[in-house]
């Protein structure tokens, strides 16, 4: 008698093994016209992927749709094969690091040390070792001297590398992070940059307006246009297309 085995992901899990796939997704806030009207996409391992659009439309909705702040009205979104829905959350969430477009939304411990040792300390990281880590990616952001002051302490690009320093120190193999370059000067935008170029995550995604520096971060872009994606291709060629990027909200000289 050939014998059954239970699996109880069967019903949820996706064939193609994409890191992050979506399908046919639609988004809308109450009683309005919906925002993301037709997304699909499939993203890789080794990935590293801008996610373009104007101001308003809707990468941190589709970005916040991804871990699953936010239900679609219809279609679905695997992440590693697991369909994501609220019974899978927590699964789904312990791979992806997410920086939120406002860092104070993820900064809350009285002090910055804290903030950044809090996620490891609550997956069992004992405590010397996710201090380790803090004070090694507060050297890396340049935060060692703040890592006794709390985040309202901090101006707004140092709360943002400290938000992101947080969510590294749960060493995530998906990246996702919406507008990382928000309050930060030049500087510190190349050596984000820089940063993000030696992380050994699986796939990155990240949104950003800041079509120069996407351009030194990630290889391909989604461009987000009229709750669609109309451009799926290597970032570099899209980066000469001044008229198709102006035509799309997004002008690259002016
Ligand atoms: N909480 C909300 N309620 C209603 N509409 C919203 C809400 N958040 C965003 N929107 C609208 O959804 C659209 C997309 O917003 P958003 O995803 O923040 O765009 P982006 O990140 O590309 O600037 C905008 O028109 C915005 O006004
Ligand atoms: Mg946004």
């Amino acid at each position: 008698m050939k014998s059954l085995t239970f699996n109880p992901q069967a019903s949820t899990s996706n064939p193609h093994a994409a890191v992050v796939e979506v399908q046919n997704l639609v988004y809308a806030y109450s009683r309005q016209e919906p925002v993301l009207q037709d997304i699909s996409f499939t993203l890789n391992s080794g990935d590293r992927v801008a996610l373009m659009g104007a101001t308003g439309s809707g990468k941190s909705t589709l970005l916040e749709n991804l871990i699953g702040l936010k239900q679609p009205q219809s279609g679905k979104i695997w992440i590693n094969g697991i369909h994501v829905e609220p019974k899978t959350l927590p699964q789904v969430r312990r791979y992806i690091g997410f920086a939120f477009q406002d860092a104070n939304d993820q900064l809350f411990m009285p002090t910055i040390l804290e903030d950044i040792t809090f996620g490891p300390r609550n997956y069992g990281v004992p405590p010397a070792v996710a201090i380790d880590r803090a004070r090694q990616l507060l050297a890396d952001f340049g935060l060692e001297a703040y890592a006794n002051r709390s985040a309202h302490e901090l101006s707004g690009g140092q709360r943002r590398l400290a938000a992101l320093a947080a969510i590294l120190a749960l060493e995530p193999t998906i990246l996702i992070l919406d507008e990382p370059t928000n309050g930060l000067d030049p500087a510190w935008r190349r050596h984000l940059a820089q940063v993000l170029l030696k992380l050994p995550v699986q796939m990155m995604l990240i949104a950003s307006h800041e079509l120069q520096w996407l351009g030194k971060v990630t290889q391909r872009a989604l461009v987000l246009s009229g709750g669609r994606i109309p451009i799926d291709g290597q970032i570099q060629p899209l980066l000469q297309e001044g008229k198709t990027l102006d035509q799309l909200g997004l002008p690259v000289d002016w």
